[in-house]
């Protein structure tokens, strides 16, 4: 085979598909194993949403859209935005996307030369490092610590600027950790970005997904209209991952840029995905507070059940559905942690390592499982030390 391009051999995977191949492997081979590695809702989509994807395939809903994405889900969401983040943007910063993932690419494509800096947290979603890798672009690391609540402390921003700083990508509620940052904190950051010119991306998949806490968003400061770009989208909270479907608020001009990078990748989200979009964001709403209520009692459950295991301890996150249990008095590594515990106890997570080098000593459980996984898990690694 001829060489492959240099650039493709800097864009790396996730974790969470590995340790996925490996608990299946186990249960082809007869174990029992409880999962709680992969970032997915344990709930259906809701029917309502379910019958408008129906209905829109039946009306013949089935063609290419416009690339941006049909003008009925575009003003849904700006409805949306207006309603949650407190600014109404203008029809033109709407962008559809197919998933928020491709909204993390395709700004990241838009904004990051190579040779730029680009700040984010890690641990973190590996998707920023992986694409700014793939750019080129410098990788900056702010450690989110435990004795912050893993929350971004926006002086650890501040001391990792330079005149080469193109971007500081924000995520709260954050993975992997749950941890969710404050307004003022997010105000501080907001300011940074303006005083020094740079981009922010904030990553809001997990916007309505707190507990105890309210959502706020760095884009409130210039309505996206400037440097601000809001990602968010329906997978987690309206249980919608595989329709793909997403959305980026962003300065009109980059959006008009963004609408070119969809064309030539992926032309426009499927069509009937898009109607069920708007179902999502019009209809009735009961599903995700009755998601957030479970979800709720699943993290009381978890975090008091990680912490009566010897060696573990672990904070109550207040986003996201993720525990992240310091396990660094166990003497193991998060590797060789997470193995411990697949091999022995039949459970399955990710090392705190596979979201970035300040991981080391910490596990992610992803704990979208019955309460009863959750008793049995904590049982089992118990009694596997
Ligand atoms: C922080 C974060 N951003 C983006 C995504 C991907 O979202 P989507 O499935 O809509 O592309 C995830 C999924 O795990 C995530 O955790």
């Amino acid at each position: 085979m001829p060489e492959l391009s240099s650039a493709s051999k800097k864009i790396y995977g996730e974790a969470a598909f590995e340790v996925l191949g490996k608990a299946q492997e186990l249960e082809r081979k007869g174990k029992e194993i409880i999962h709680f590695e992969i970032g997915e809702p344990d709930m259906e989509t809701p029917e309502n949403i379910v019958k408008a994807g129906i209905l829109a395939i039946k009306n013949k809903k089935t063609h290419y859209t416009p690339s941006i994405g049909i003008l009925e889900l575009r003003k849904a969401v700006q409805y949306e935005v207006e309603k949650t983040r407190g600014y109404r943007p203008a029809i033109e910063q709407v962008v559809i996307t197919p998933g928020l993932k491709p909204g993390i690419f395709f700004s990241m494509l838009a904004i990051v030369n190579p040779g730029d800096e680009v700040i984010y947290q890690d641990p973190g979603y590996p998707t920023y490092g992986s694409v700014s890798s793939y750019l080129g672009a410098k990788r900056i690391l702010v450690p989110l610590l435990e004795e912050n609540e893993f929350r971004m402390n926006p002086d650890d921003i501040k001391s990792r600027i330079t005149e080469k700083t193109k971007l500081i990508i924000v995520n709260s509620p954050q993975n992997p950790t749950g941890s969710v940052i404050t307004k003022s904190e997010l105000e501080e950051i907001s300011e940074l970005a303006e005083e020094n010119d740079i981009f922010i991306v904030s990553d809001e998949i997990y916007s309505k997904m707190t507990y105890e806490t309210d959502h706020f968003t760095p884009t409130k400061r210039d309505e996206a209209k400037k440097r601000t770009i809001l990602l968010d989208g329906f997978s987690k909270y309206f249980a919608m991952t595989g329709w793909r479907l997403g959305y980026m608020v962003a300065p009109v001009k980059m959006a008009e840029r963004l609408q070119d990078f969809l064309v030539s990748a992926v032309s426009c989200t499927a069509d009937f995905t898009q109607w069920a979009g708007v179902e999502a964001l019009k209809g009735n709403q009961s599903f995700i507070s009755e998601m957030m209520r479970r979800f709720k009692q699943k993290r009381d459950k978890i975090v008091k059940g990680l912490n009566t295991i010897p060696g573990f301890s672990c904070l109550s996150p207040k986003g996201a559905f993720y525990a992240f249990p310091n396990i660094k008095k166990t003497g193991l590594t998060s590797n060789e942690c997470a193995e411990h515990i697949l091999y022995k106890a039949g459970v399955a997570c990710l090392p705190g390592t596979a979201f970035g080098p300040y991981g080391e000593g910490y596990l992610r459980f992803s704990y979208a499982n019955t309460l009863e996984n959750i008793d049995l898990a904590i049982e089992r690694i118990k009694n596997s030390f």
